[in-house]
């Protein structure tokens, strides 16, 4: 789909790399060339997915939570001492399903500290070094679809998520004009352990997702790659601001008022409809 130098010598950072879709985009950024580094909080995992890379290309791997801004701050000194990042992922979070009015004021600050404070954490640590040293930088976050609408049961994630949006779109302005592009994806369900296991945790749950969306499968992790490797690279060098969904349609077959039509009438159904020849 690329060429194979698509990303040559890139340094990209991808908070969150050690599983799921952040192991997914660290995999084909390497096999495009980019040099890589993955954070998380987990030493085992991340030296297992850097050890089962490594193969690949060149991967280092950071312990460090993203909600602790000096820890954020160290690891970005140490990444910077070796080279300055060219691109940065914000991909780490939390995440999991519970009625909002019963949540604690922990779980709330856990999760929005990953994925909002997280975010910024680390968009700031790099934005601030590109800016000083006049340097041109991309960043592209993994937000989510309910972001601009709102989900319930995900409260915590669904305003964090938001905030990550509106930060994309602040400094994709503010910055732009100093050659840092900022952009998003929103992607549908994509089974990964991490997000299954939290937020569709029963067969029943992961048969009501697959039934809203139009193509009837989720995403895969090489889809997402592949997206977010054309996003980060320089061919995408005129994409500012934007959110790229990518869910099969589950998004708007839920917005429109007769998507679900189809499933309640029959091929009889809609004969019958038809206007009556005179
Ligand atoms: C209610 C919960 C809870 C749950 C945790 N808490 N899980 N409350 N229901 N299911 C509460 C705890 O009781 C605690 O509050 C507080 O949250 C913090 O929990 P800890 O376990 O101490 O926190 P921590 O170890 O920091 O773990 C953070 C976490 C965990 C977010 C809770 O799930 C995690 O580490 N997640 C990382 C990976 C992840 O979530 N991946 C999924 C991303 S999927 P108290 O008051 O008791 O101390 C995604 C999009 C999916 O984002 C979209 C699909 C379409
Ligand atoms: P995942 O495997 O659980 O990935 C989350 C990663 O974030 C883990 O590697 C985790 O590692 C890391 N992380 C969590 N808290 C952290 C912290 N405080 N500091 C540093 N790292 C932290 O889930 P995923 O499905 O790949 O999700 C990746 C991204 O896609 C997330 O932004 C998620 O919101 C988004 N997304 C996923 C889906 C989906 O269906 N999979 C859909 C929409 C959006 P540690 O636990 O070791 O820290």
């Amino acid at each position: 789909m690329f060429q194979p130098d698509l990303l040559r010598d890139k340094r990209i950072l991808i908070t969150g790399g050690g599983t799921g879709l952040g192991k997914a985009m660290a995999s084909r950024f390497l096999s495009l060339g980019a040099i890589i580094h993955i954070c998380g909080r987990r030493e085992d995992v991340l030296q297992k997915t850097s050890s089962e890379l490594s193969a690949q290309g060149n991967i280092h791997a950071h312990v460090c939570d993203v909600r602790n801004l000096d820890a954020v701050e160290a690891m970005i000194d140490t990444i910077w001492k070796s080279g300055p990042l060219d691109i940065l992922v914000n991909n780490a979070a939390g995440n999991f399903i519970a009625r909002t009015e019963e949540l604690s004021p922990r779980a709330f600050e856990s999760v929005i500290g990953i994925v909002l404070l997280g975010t910024l954490h680390a968009t700031m640590a790099c934005g601030r070094r590109w800016l000083k040293a006049s340097r041109s930088g991309t960043v592209l976050s993994i937000s989510a679809t309910y972001a601009p609408v709102g989900s319930a049961y995900v409260v915590p994630s669904a305003v964090s998520k938001a905030g990550v949006e509106a930060l994309t779109r602040s400094l994709a302005v503010e910055w732009g004009n100093r050659g840092i592009r900022m952009n998003a994806i929103a992607p549908g369900p994509i089974p990964t352990q991490g997000a299954f296991s939290r937020v569709l945790p029963r067969p029943e749950l992961e048969a009501l997702a697959l039934n809203r969306i139009p193509m009837h499968r989720f995403g895969t992790t090489e889809e997402l790659a592949n997206l977010a490797a054309f996003l980060v690279s320089d061919g995408a060098s005129y994409i500012n601001g934007e959110v790229i969904r990518m869910d099969g349609g589950e998004f708007l077959q839920g917005a429109g008022e007769f998507s679900n039509l189809g499933r309640v009438l029959s091929n009889e159904d809609w004969e019958s409809l038809k206007p009556r020849k005179k």
